[in-house]
């Protein structure tokens, strides 16, 4: 087994070609040579740790755990798979499965038709999940389906439509979920005209399943029969590959293995690399040599003996899950109690890519604090079987020892892990496990547990109790202790508490644990146990039915009360149904004419099939450069120097750019582009490198040094700032009524505080730009991701003191913004140009997710006061609320949120004596900014609580209390802007109605009544929101159209494609202007080269504005034809074209939007104005279960009807309302920024911050767009709705706190608790107090550092 000094030839096959790597670098990733090297980029990077599923591409090789030659086809984040690991495998990847250029796949087309897509850059992740479960179950359940996608992010869609292109191939799915029931408009028997085309009537299908091409899986791309042939006749010498760095040693056989091991005992076993990778990537371990073991079939058997089940420490987890199934399936139940255990986490570990990846041996050496694995096999007594060159094999316990890494219970450096023992499970023994994370799936847990108990035969005495919990401590912690003083105790409510007890104080958290949420994890410690408790005790009842023991009686057992049943459930994992009910056009709507109609994303089919170019697929281009960003490591500190000679004498680093080499203006005086002398923030930019390639710019950026000179003062919280008088901008203020007088007229008055959360917008595709100088006048291409391209033009401009005539901005299309385009991708262009002028070549920048979730900022967290006087009956007659929002270190948008927070508190409520006060705070955080509701989803939470607390004073339902005080006739709003709610007042009633909201409210009471531990809330909440800047120069828009020679027409507007299908609907006004199909039509990109001084695609009004330049463009074209239509009433388009040709009629037409929608808002006088052209109206409706022992939720069901006017196109606007709907969701019940005392971002990924996946979505989700009877003034009377859905998200959060209130009041305690966002499973636990949340013990918040600091 001689290791060559030379590499091998790395052999693998990537859609269906051959491909030879002869030096092949053990730390290159499949994801970098896909991208890089084969210039296959429908694969994307979205968060390098496998965690959001945008890489997901199939693997298929031979199954080593089959004795035959059988293949297995697998899913795998491409981030996380080195190319070494390759070495005789066939990759698939989107491009390999269908092309809009050849053929493409069912998967493809149906996730486009269904209006899966929106951005669409998590489309080829979501594609290959789908296709790989399709290559291994031609027909799979519904259940493999979610399976498939748990480990897939979108945060665009909201998911429902992904999963209704899945379920067209799933063999429970007979089309829509509704036919049959009389809800379906197909039900309605009317067969002679497609349901998208009768008359203006209702409609529930947005594609038409029939028109999809049926599955064949004999289309599908071959195993590569030279991989087969490798497969059959295995290479028997070790594999070497040598990269710069890194060697690669991959034996095939365990003797070489063990052999190799004694001569690298320093080299860890690479299998999954689930742990390996994430860590070496942020550079904590560096491996010189890694030892692979995937060759070596040894290593994947699975043996059943009487006592147990040996699985190989090389079977991944996916295979350990499918084994387990198999043994649960035809082994006797008592027997398989630790299988089933395991197989229950073994469903919410990670996503499917990871169980496919990550390896037994893997995971149970990796020992994580939080594996959900090693809890369960350590309680069960599990047994680890080792082996080296030296010894053989020999076995250890896997028990807390080895867990806690005691070198005398641990393997030795030579010695690797064969394989794992799991014993079966005996009569009279009880396994269980417990989990909780901040979602069901793809989320580590905050505490798990594995516990076992052993009774003596026919008793309820304890002969043995394992209890074993993760989460809690640097490792595993086993409550040893504790157990072994419950031996011999009997099984009853003493035995219960005084387990509580002992574990408590043996599983103890000190209150500065890293992790934080130290109380809530103390209270999951007991909590799961009392669920054991519970649930050995019914299984204790039935094993004495079955086998009755003489002189035993199993009624001596405590009784379970009936109303603690539930307790035992766990909420189960169902897939997602729903109507989406919309007006359908009038039937003498010409079919050409796609207005109205629900026409697929312009870029759909592209999305899926990987052919839709985004920023960082554009190929590399000449002499290009890589760029990377130096930022601050301290919140606030004078700038003392800043050295980077050791970086640029790192080989192939070319240059560091700092403020000093900026020609022009660097930023604003307050909002520098570069830091100076002073940073205000962790995350400020300070300076930047370029270099010649990625690998290069990482490491030259970490051998920057800076040194700092702390200052004073620091603040993060808003508190502290209102404390230090430090505020962005002045307040702003409105008022009407005399407040004062009405508060002493009440009969009541409440106050209250109300705090919620920041959100990170994370967008899919991180900020990025690429900037090409060109050689002549100091031009400069730029390809940037961006929401406001004439933002970057002009800071580019200012910074580089070049006229913007020579700066042009591209847009193609943008992975996702919710305003984090706005305004920071200016900044990265103008930095990246310094570097392209200062090096004279391009210079590509792309950030890593955790440096763009660090630097960029986000939603504004906010704390409101509120002061609320009503009389008894409900009625309110005086508000006053006073906001505080978290800015950050500078001004960006936060005076804009802080009026338009102000101006949308009120929402849908008259009440006549109001005050309103808002302030933007200054602390030393990164600059937080636009977010998709600008400041109304925070502030409208404040008012809707509002109304929560007075609902609860009056002793009556908020639906009341919000119905009483709702707008309800012609009136005018506290800034005197006139409106009509009569929309306002049909979505509300229409949603009640829809909901069957007050037959579903008593049965919500009678569950609540039965139930102790596990309660339902439901509520209902309604929106009035304004589109639109307020200022009218801000609604301008400007379109080019051109008509070439051909026909065909050439569209360029203002807007830019975030995902929202502005593209689409501009191809829709054409049409409909034109008369002529949306095929003749192309849109190429939005460049500030075609259509100048563009306004941000912003504020939901975007296609509205656009539209009506477009419109315009058209209808100046169509009159420059008309002569010529009317001369050739029978002629064609192309006649027409042909003739206005020859006619020399300008065949391109500017169209422009210029009056504008009036808005403004006069702050400075009277606090009045006509800010806003339009109200959206809406009303959501939410039902979720709550369990008060762990703190989890379940949506039950959502319907949301929302007033779209006259939709544009019905698949996109419920797209979005659904999309902005769960975004909203996240932001009220997961996505928790965690901020460290030192004011470091610590949630930089999706491991630490918790968007919603596909299994957090309502069970029954139900939107409806209002039949309209209004015609505003917008684009064909159809309103924006890029961002109201968001709000209507808080309808969970009601229903939660709801349920939450219920269990209060059911315990008799205060039910007007401070509100709280986001409704963490861990604010819910806390909020049910009980005999648990009595038991634990508190912390004296001034004796110790916390780990992270409130900041709201
Ligand atoms: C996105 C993501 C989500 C996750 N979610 C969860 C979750 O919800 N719950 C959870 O518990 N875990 C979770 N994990 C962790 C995951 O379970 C582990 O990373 C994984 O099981 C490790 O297995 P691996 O094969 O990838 O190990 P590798 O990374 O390949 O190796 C890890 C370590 O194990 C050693 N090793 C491997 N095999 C052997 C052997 N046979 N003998 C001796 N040493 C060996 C290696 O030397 C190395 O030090 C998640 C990971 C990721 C990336
Ligand atoms: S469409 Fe899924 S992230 Fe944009």
């Amino acid at each position: 087994m001689p290791c060559p000094t030379r590499s091998n030839e790395l052999v693998f096959f990537v859609n269906g070609r051959k491909v030879i790597e002869r030096n092949a670098d053990p730390e290159v990733t499949l994801l970098t040579f896909l991208r890089k090297n084969l210039r296959l980029t429908g694969t994307k990077y979205a968060c390098g740790r496998g965690g959001r599923g945008a890489c997901t591409v199939m693997v298929s090789g031979h199954d080593p755990v089959s004795k035959k030659i059988r293949l297995r086809h697998f899913s795998v984040t491409a981030c996380l798979v080195p190319i070494c690991f390759l070495y005789g495998a066939a990759v698939t990847t989107v491009e390999g499965v269908g092309s809009i250029q050849t053929r493409i796949h069912p998967v493809q087309e149906r996730i486009a038709k269904s209006h899966g897509t929106q951005c669409g850059f998590c489309t080829p992740g979501m594609v290959m999940s789908m296709y790989t479960l399709l290559r291994n179950h031609l027909e799979p359940s519904e259940e493999q389906l979610m399976e498939a996608l748990g480990g897939n992010l979108c945060r665009c869609t909201g998911y429902r439509p992904i999963v209704a292109s899945g379920r067209t191939f799933c063999m429970e799915s007979n089309g829509c979920q509704q036919k049959g029931t009389g809800k379906c408009c197909l039900d309605q028997g009317e067969n002679d005209s497609s349901p998208l085309d009768r008359k203006r009537e209702m409609c529930t299908e947005l594609f038409a399943k029939e028109e999809f091409q049926p599955l064949d899986s004999t289309q599908e791309l071959i195993f590569p029969p030279e991989l087969l042939r490798m497969a059959e006749n295995p290479e028997k010498c070790t594999l070497t590959f040598h990269g710069e760095r890194v060697t690669w040693i991959s034996p095939a056989t365990l003797k070489d293995l063990l052999e190799l091991k004694v001569k690298h005992p320093e080299a860890p076993l690479i299998l999954g690399n689930t742990s390996l990778g994430p860590a070496m990537k942020s550079n904590e371990h560096f491996h010189p040599v890694l030892l692979s073991p995937v060759r070596i079939s040894e290593l994947c058997v699975v043996s059943r003996t009487s006592d147990g089940l040996t699985i190989d420490a090389g079977c991944s987890l996916a295979q350990v899950k499918d084994i387990l199934g198999e043994m649960v399936s035809k082994l006797p139940e008592e027997k398989t109690q630790t299988y089933r255990a395991l197989l229950k986490h073994l469903k919410s570990l990670g996503g499917q890519q990871i169980r496919n990846m990550a390896s037994l041996g893997g995971h149970v050496i990796s020992r994580h604090y939080y594996s959900d694995l090693n809890p369960i096999l350590a309680v069960s007594n599990a047994t680890l079987n080792l082996v080296s060159e030296a010894e053989g094999m020999r076995q250890i316990p896997l028990n807390e020892h080895f867990l806690a890494g005691l070198a005398s219970a641990d393997l030795k450096p030579e010695e690797i892990l064969e394989s794992v023992h799991i014993p079966h499970s005996h009569k009279w023994e009880f396994v269980s496990a417990f989990r909780q994370a901040e979602c069901w799936q793809n989320a580590l847990p905050d505490v798990n547990a594995g516990m076992k108990v052993l009774f003596e035969e026919g008793t309820d005495t304890i002969a043995d109790l394992n209890l074993a919990y993760g989460g809690v401590g640097a490792a595993t912690v086993s409550a040893h202790q504790s157990c072994q003083q419950l031996r011999g105790r009997r099984w009853n409510e003493l035995m219960l508490d005084e387990a509580c007890r002992l574990l408590l104080e043996e599983v103890s958290l000190p209150g500065s644990a890293p992790g934080g949420r130290v109380e809530f994890k103390r209270i999951l410690v007991v909590s799961f146990f009392f669920k054991f408790y519970l649930e050995v005790l019914q299984e204790l009842k039935k094993l004495l039915k079955l086998f009755p023991v003489p002189d035993t009686d199993s009624r001596h057992y405590p009784e379970i009360p009936d109303r603690f049943l539930s307790a035992l459930e766990d909420f189960p994992i169902t897939i997602p149904q729903g109507l989406q009910t919309y007006q359908s056009v009038d039937s003498h709507q010409p079919l050409q004419d796609p207005v109205g109609r629900p026409i697929m994303h312009l870029s759909g089919l592209k999305h899926a099939t990987g052919e839709a170019i985004f920023c960082d697929d554009i190929p590399v281009v000449d002499k290009e450069l890589v760029m990377a960003l130096v930022t601050s490591t301290r919140a606030h500190a004078k700038i003392i120097s800043i050295d980077a000679s050791e970086a640029l004498e790192l080989p192939g680093v070319v240059d560091v750019i700092t403020a000093k080499d900026i020609p022009g203006t660097n930023g604003a005086e307050d909002d520098k582009l570069l830091a100076v002398d002073e940073v205000l923030c962790v995350g400020q930019l300070v300076c930047a490198v370029v270099a010649e390639t990625e690998v290069q710019v990482k490491q030259a950026i970490k051998k920057v040094k800076i040194t700092y000179e702390d200052l004073e003062p620091v603040i993060f919280s808003i508190e502290d700032a209102i404390k230090h008088n430090s505020f962005l901008c002045p307040e702003k203020k409105l008022e009407q009524g005399n407040i004062e007088e009405a508060f002493e007229k009440v009969d009541q008055i409440v106050e209250g505080e109300v705090h919620v959360g920041g959100q990170e917008h994370f967008y899919m595709e991180t900020q990025r730009v690429l900037v090409i100088p060109k050689t002549e006048d100091k031009e400069l291409d730029i390809y940037v991701s961006i929401q406001d391209p004439a933002h970057v033009q002009k800071t580019v401009s200012c910074t580089l003191s070049i006229p913007i005539n020579r700066i042009t901005c591209h847009i193609k299309r943008v992975g996702g913004g919710f305003g984090g385009k706005l305004g920071r991708p200016a900044v990265f262009g103008a930095i990246a140009a310094v570097g392209a002028v200062k090096t004279g070549r391009p210079i590509r920048l792309v950030l890593d997710r955790e440096d763009d979730m660090l630097i960029t900022g986000g939603r504004h967290p906010l704390f409101g006061k509120y002061k609320v006087g009503f009389m008894n009956s409900g009625r309110i007659k005086a508000l006053d609320i006073e906001c505080y929002i978290n800015g950050g270190c500078t001004l960006d948008d936060s005076e804009l949120v802080t009026e338009f927070l102000i101006l949308k508190l009120e929402n849908a409520y008259k009440i006549r004596n109001l005050r309103f006060r808002g302030r933007a705070c200054m602390t030393n955080l990164p600059s937080n900014t636009a977010f998709r509701g600008f400041g109304f989803p925070q502030g409208a939470l404040v008012t809707e609580s509002c109304i929560t607390a007075v609902a609860a004073k009056c002793g009556l339902p908020p639906e009341k209390i919000r119905e009483q005080n709702m707008y309800k006739t012609v009136d005018k709003t506290i800034y005197k802007q006139a409106f009509s709610p009569e929309t306002l007042v049909r979505c509300w009633n229409e949603c009640l109605d829809k909901s069957s909201f007050h037959s579903r409210r008593r049965q919500v009471e009678e569950f609540n009544k039965k139930n102790y531990w596990k309660k339902k809330g439901i509520a209902v909440i309604p929106m009035k929101f304004s589109v639109g800047f307020a200022a009218t120069s801000y609604h301008q828009a400007a379109a080019l159209i051109h008509i070439y020679t051909d026909g065909s027409v050439l569209v360029t507007h203002g807007g830019n494609e975030l995902g929202q299908g502005i593209h689409t609907k501009m191809l829709q006004v054409a049409s409909h202007e034109l008369k002529i199909p949306m095929s003749y039509m192309h849109i190429c990109e939005t460049s500030t080269a075609t259509v100048p001084n563009t306004v941000a695609t912003a504020a939901s009004i975007g296609s509205d504005v656009n539209g009506k330049a477009v419109q315009n463009a058209c209808q100046i074209l169509l009159k420059r034809l008309e002569p010529i239509m009317k001369q050739n009433p029978e002629g064609t388009w192309e006649d027409w074209i042909e003739a206005a040709f020859e006619q020399r009629i300008s065949l391109s037409a500017t169209g422009y939007f210029s009056r504008g929608y009036k808005a403004f808002m006069d702050w400075e006088k009277k606090g009045e104005g006509d800010p806003f052209p339009y109200y959206v109206y809406g009303a959501a409706c939410s039902e979720v279960e709550i369990d008060c022992l762990t703190g989890a939720h379940k949506k039950i069901r959502t319907d949301i009807v929302m007033d779209a006017c006259y939709s544009l196109n019905p698949a996109i606007d419920i797209g979005q309302i659904e999309g902005a709907f769960i975004q909203g969701m996240g932001l009220y019940t997961t996505e928790e920024l965690k901020y460290s005392p030192e004011g470091v971002l610590y949630s930089r990924g999706p491991g630490e911050y918790k968007i919603p996946t596909i299994t957090d979505i309502p069970e029954e989700f139900n939107v409806s767009l209002l039949p309209s009877s209004q015609t505003p003034l917008t684009i064909y009377s159809s309103k924006g709705l890029g961002e109201s859905g968001m709000f209507l998200g808080s309808s969970v959060f009601f229903g939660i706190a709801d349920a939450v209130a219920s269990a209060r009041r059911e315990r008799d305690a205060a039910v007007d608790f401070t509100v709280r966002s986001p409704a963490t499973p861990e604010w819910v636990r806390m909020a049910c107090a009980d005999r648990f949340t009595e038991m634990i013990p508190r912390d004296d918040r001034k004796t110790f550092k916390p780990w992270a600091i409130p900041i709201a």
